[in-house]
């Protein structure tokens, strides 16, 4: 069911955006797959909306919005319910639940960034949260209170961008300290309507177990993401553009006599698609760059018109590159981001006068893509 009784605002700040039915099939699967008896556990929805991830009697529903509460007690009358903020005072015992109770965490909690809640409709103390799973964003607050509830496992949607960089991973903390990713199925963002007019990113269902050892980041940089297209990918598997030049300002590192151009600062894919490449002037988020570098950048300007056949599930990934194939054409990549960007002549020569650079650097994008590459787009 799709939330329809917030307001906008509301519906941001809660993040309401509720999860379509064949979405949480696949987290019961997950669970029935890996969970040996999953019928013990009590199955535990800390921001349970209308009750859509509650299935069958030993179910605990908990939501800060009381409508949304209401409206779950009628669709699954046999869960029991908590109306409260679960991230203040996080314990077994508001939930009814005893020290040695078997759970299992499920849902899909809000993932807002905090500091981009729409202001004046926030009531303070729906904001409270405890200290210890604080963080920018609201999601990475609710799997830390996952781990404060010693959740035997945790099976719900975040964004993939919580695992895969590297700062939101180490910001998991006791989370990523206690569980580790089983098994996972990684889905479009686009699949909400609600959300969909903006760019889509990956969401992961994630089932995690608690474990002593928890996991490291290399874990995730090894693990194999299945998304629901059927294709299966690994970080690893690209050499990304970090490791030969800077992605953010550099003023630090980098002289003004030395500087041939600037470009803009580079977050992920994503954010490369909404944002400039080179820039005429220094900005405080601009790099400075210098010349044995301006071929890389030239690759990124030239990476962002290959966006649209750069699949949602890449979207917080750093920008790809196959250093080698780049290097043998890397001319090509200058001479075409010249055309684009006529001031750049006066900092680099483009050696040849190539008839066709487009035949070329389209194989180049085949290639390194190769399975991923998305050949029609809407
Ligand atoms: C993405 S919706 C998920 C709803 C439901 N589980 C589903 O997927 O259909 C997020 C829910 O979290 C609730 N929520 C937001 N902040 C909360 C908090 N601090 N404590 C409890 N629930 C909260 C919202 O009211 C909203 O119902």
């Amino acid at each position: 069911m799709d939330q329809k009784h917030l307001d906008h605002k509301s519906t941001v700040n809660l993040g309401s955006y509720y999860t379509p039915s064949w979405l949480v099939d696949i987290v019961y699967t997950l669970i029935e797959k890996n969970i040996p008896n999953a019928s013990d556990y009590t199955i535990l929805d800390t921001s349970c909306g209308y009750g859509g991830f509650l299935r069958g009697e030993k179910t605990i529903g908990a939501d800060i919005d009381q409508k949304a509460v209401e409206t779950a007690q009628t669709n699954s009358p046999e869960s029991k319910y908590f109306n409260h903020n679960s991230l203040y005072e996080i314990s077994r015992p508001h939930y009814g639940l005893t020290n040695d109770a078997k759970i299992i965490i499920v849902g899909n909690p809000p993932y807002n960034d905090t500091t981009s809640i729409i202001r004046n409709s926030i009531k303070r103390n729906e904001f409270m949260r405890d200290f210890d799973v604080m963080s920018r964003d609201l999601g990475i607050s609710f799997l830390l209170s996952y781990d404060k509830l010693t959740a035997d496992y945790v099976c719900v949607l975040h964004p993939l961008s919580y695992l895969i960089k590297k700062a939101n991973f180490e910001a998991l903390w006791q989370f990523k300290n206690n569980y580790k990713l089983i098994d996972s199925f990684v889905v479009s963002s686009g699949v909400f309507s609600a959300t969909s007019k903006t760019t889509s990113f990956p969401i992961i269902v994630a089932l995690y177990e608690r474990n002593l050892f928890g996991m490291e980041y290399n874990y995730i940089e090894n693990y194999k993401f299945i998304t629901s297209e059927g294709k299966t990918f690994s970080l690893r598997q690209y050499d990304t553009i970090g490791k030969y030049i800077s992605k953010y300002p550099n003023k630090n590192k980098v002289n003004s006599d030395d500087t041939v151009a600037y470009f803009y600062t580079m977050r992920d894919v994503n954010a490369l698609k909404r944002t400039a490449t080179f820039l005429d002037n220094e900005t405080y988020n601009s790099i400075r760059i210098t010349a044995d570098k301006m071929p890389y950048y030239c690759y990124v300007d030239i990476f962002k018109e290959y966006i649209p056949h750069i699949p949602y599930y890449f979207g917080n990934s750093d920008v790809m590159i196959n250093n080698d194939a780049f290097t043998e054409m890397k001319d090509l990549f200058v001479t075409k981001s010249i055309k684009k960007h006529p001031k750049l002549s006066g900092c680099i020569e483009s050696k040849k006068n190539y008839s066709d650079f487009e035949q070329p650097v389209k194989m180049y994008f085949r290639n390194l893509l190769g399975e991923h590459y998305v050949d029609s787009h809407d």
